[in-house]
């Protein structure tokens, strides 16, 4: 059970607020405010409980130093918008402009500043505790809403939780919760749908759902290797050498232990990533016994999107991480489209996870109904559904 923040007495109290705003950003402008929408629910919370807020993220891959482009300073401007209030904006994550800043929150409509993007401090990652410390003492209290930064042991994520009272927001609790309950009680017959580039990034996902799952079914770039595991030819697919062996371990896994692992029978062609057969329009379509020498698979064939899509018709509880084939290319779009199809018109509890099967789902450009839970973290629900301990979990746990 996490620490909710309707546990916490927020009255009047300063909160350091740990929010996922790593959004895209172009020019300035936000491409996609999702994670800032899916945030606006606890930052409401804990403003209508007459808290004053520091709002902390990061924004995508620093190291440790400034990188203009990548301040949240559009992330602030842009809460302003949606939240019809003025947001202060502080261009540094600790010192004394920043303190002079926090000291400036009134209740009432100065109530929310954001500081700067922590990873332009080296010691965001190396969760350093003076860091960790500065930030802490800002603060009455700490609540961490940034689920899509669980798996990460940061400074701003886990650090601060060492030196303040800690509370999970309304989003971290529901993804939790809703995927955590998914894994130990999954109503049967139950399928986890797995696809991606590489069995090695996938290794431990496809380990764990085997535990969990009925049926796991094999897509994307890994079938190639799964295919070598089983003695066949992969022309010139993606192939990693050295996991055949553990993928020859997983099939083994999953017979012992009565899971229908399935690795598709047909497989869509091409010469390469862009460059169909002989230049057909259409993605040519052989069977997984008989990949030419010189052909790329690119995408799963129509006979396993049907078995796929049946599967999925008959499941009462659905995990997907990862495209089927390369959708990217409208060519080998269909199999990832199928089964996105498929899951949208299953009605029972379904975890959907991972930036590229998000992507996907959003390309349908459907409505998404209520049954299906699309995490905001890619890595994060991963790592929850390979069966690992969060540390940005762990530490709002209730002690
Ligand atoms: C994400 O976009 O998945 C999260 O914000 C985590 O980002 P990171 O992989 O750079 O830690």
């Amino acid at each position: 059970m996490l620490n909710s923040i309707e546990n916490a007495d927020l009255d009047s109290k300063v909160v350091l607020c740990r929010f996922d705003f790593n959004v895209p950003i172009v020019d300035g402008e936000i491409m996609d405010d999702t994670r800032i929408r899916l945030a606006l629910p606890t930052i409401k919370y804990l403003l209508n409980q007459n808290a004053k807020l520091i709002i902390t993220s990061h924004l995508g891959r620093p190291k440790g130093v400034i990188v203009p482009s990548l301040s949240l300073r559009p992330v602030a401007l842009h809460l302003e918008k949606v939240l019809s209030q003025p947001v202060n904006f502080v261009n540094k994550t600790v010192g004394p402009e920043v303190r002079k800043a926090v000291g400036g929150l009134r209740l009432g409509l100065e109530n929310i500043v954001v500081l700067e993007n922590t990873r332009f401090d080296k010691r965001e990652k190396s969760n350093d505790p003076d860091f960790a410390k500065e930030l802490a003492e800002l603060a009455d209290l700490f609540v961490s809403d940034a689920f899509g930064t669980v798996h990460r042991a940061h400074a701003s994520t886990v650090g601060v939780a060492n030196y303040l009272p800690s509370f999970a927001g309304f989003l971290v609790n529901e993804e939790f919760s809703k995927i955590t309950e998914a894994m130990k009680n999954p109503v049967k017959p139950s399928v986890a749908i797995i696809g991606g580039a590489k069995v090695s990034t996938k290794l431990d996902i496809i380990n764990n759902l085997i535990d969990i799952a009925d049926t796991i079914i094999i897509g994307g770039g890994m079938v190639f290797t799964f295919l070598l595991a089983q003695g066949k030819e992969a022309g010139k697919s993606l192939v990693e050498l050295a996991m055949i062996d553990i993928a020859d371990e997983l099939i083994q896994k999953a017979k012992i232990e009565g899971v229908d692992l399935i690795i598709p029978e047909d497989i869509r062609i091409g010469k390469d990533l862009r460059t169909p057969i002989l230049d057909d329009r259409a993605a040519k379509i052989v069977s997984s016994d008989n990949i030419p020498l010189d052909a790329m698979g690119l995408d799963i064939g129509p006979e396993t999107e049907n078995k796929i899509s049946a599967i999925i018709g008959g499941a009462n509880t659905i995990f997907w991480n990862g495209p089927l084939g390369v959708f990217e290319n409208e060519l080998y779009r269909n199999g990832t489209e199928k089964i996105a199809r498929a899951i949208l018109n299953r009605n029972v509890t379904t975890i959907i996870g991972g930036g590229d099967s998000v992507y996907a789902l959003n390309m349908l450009d459907e409505p998404i109904p209520e049954n299906i839970h699309v995490s905001t973290g890619g890595g994060a629900s991963m790592e929850l559904l390979s069966g690992s301990k969060l540390p940005g979990i762990e530490c709002l746990k209730s002690k």
